[in-house]
């Protein structure tokens, strides 16, 4: 090992970096994990908030209550469940941006103030910088250079890496995200929330091309995504046929033909990402990276190129805070350390990545 390589300093060290509580409360899950040498998980938790499956969405106000009354119980069985002391642990690490800034803040203050007490280093996290390297806790260390596909409720990401903290951003949606595109659309058939499941499963039974829906951006160059003009399609057909419920046969319909539109635009931007930068690795992460279709036909893209597709298991794709453990090590090994200025910022681009 070499000071140069970065990927495997979390791996091999009595550092700060060797057994760090990350914090991750950036949306609607509050998520606790113990990680030993950057690799080996010791406790994981996520507690989901169903409460927003009342109201259609995540409200922001219920989420940020939520992570301020789950957080102190979840750290604390965290740590019994690792069979770790506070005394034995040598860093944090915390979800800081990007995310709802009620939420986030919430994570945040509470590791400053566990890193105070404790005198414990702390390092902040960048949300959507975890998920790129959210295959590397059971995938372990990816050849480079890589291409990562973030695709979230908030998030579609296209990123060449080529190292932890060397991204260069090949994409982005121009406005509504993919699960957003599920959630929105299922919301619309008169389905459950989150969407993207339910529509998954549902498209698994219809006819993939019973309606031609348009597959947005393919007709431009360029890596970038777009899906609101898919949903209004959605929108479009669905309006002669009035308001749901809607007979099976056409949810079904709507869903195989909606999700092959989806894929088939996050594949085909797949390939050209591939083909542009050589890539030796495709890595995913976010909740839309546990979808069936994505994966089957990201596997056909990726094996006979001789790509490795890194999918992480649906724990890992959703947001955790392994993958923040597993950045926050790292870079608790690199020497970096949050002050007490750390904030929470809810937008990418005041995140501290190079985007654009
Ligand atoms: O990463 P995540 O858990 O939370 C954030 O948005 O940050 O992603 C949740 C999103 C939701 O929009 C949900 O509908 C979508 O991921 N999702 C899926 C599937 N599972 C979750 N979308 C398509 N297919 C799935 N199987
Ligand atoms: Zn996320």
């Amino acid at each position: 090992m070499t000071s140069a390589d970065p990927e495997r300093a979390g791996a091999e060290v009595g550092g700060a970096g060797a057994l760090v509580l990350a914090i991750e409360t950036s949306c609607d899950d509050t998520s606790v994990a113990v990680l030993e040498h950057g690799t080996r998980l010791r406790s994981h938790l996520i507690a989901a908030q169903d409460v927003h499956r009342l109201y259609g969405g995540v409200v922001p106000e219920l989420a940020s209550r939520a992570h301020l009354e789950l957080l102190p119980a979840l750290v604390e069985r965290a740590l019994v469940e690792a069979e770790v002391t506070t005394g034995e642990l040598t860093g944090l690490a915390v979800t800081h941006a990007p995310g709802l800034v009620g939420s986030l803040v919430v994570g945040v203050a509470f590791a400053k103030a566990w890193a105070m007490a404790l005198e414990l280093p702390l390092v902040g996290v960048n949300h959507i910088e975890a998920h790129l390297h959210s295959s590397s806790l059971e995938h372990g260390d990816s050849p480079w250079p890589a291409v990562a596909l973030v695709v979230s409720g908030g998030h579609t990401e296209l990123v060449e890496v080529r190292g932890l903290g060397e991204y260069r951003w090949l994409g982005a949606t121009l406005d509504d995200a993919a699960g957003e595109a599920y959630d929105k659309v299922a919301k619309r058939l008169g389905l459950g929330f989150p969407g993207g499941p339910i529509l998954d499963r549902l498209a698994a039974q219809g006819r993939a091309d019973a309606f031609d829906l348009p597959r947005p951006m393919l007709d431009r160059p360029g890596l970038d995504f777009s899906f609101s003009g898919l949903k209004t399609a959605v929108g479009n057909l669905l309006r002669p046929r009035g308001e749901p419920p809607y007979p099976d046969a056409l949810v079904r319909d709507v869903a195989a033909s909606f999700q092959a539109a989806v894929v088939g635009s996050l594949v085909a931007k797949c390939a050209r990402a591939l083909d542009q930068t050589g890539a030796r690795a495709l890595s995913l992460g976010g909740g839309v990276a546990c979808n069936r279709q994505l994966r089957n036909d990201l596997e056909a893209l990726c094996g006979p190129r001789g790509v490795a597709l890194r999918v992480p298991s649906p724990r890992l794709c959703a947001d955790n805070a392994a993958m923040i453990a597993w950045v926050g090590a790292r870079r608790l090994e690199r020497g970096e350390r949050a002050g007490a200025d750390l904030d929470a910022a809810a937008s990418l681009e005041d995140s501290g990545l190079p985007i654009g």
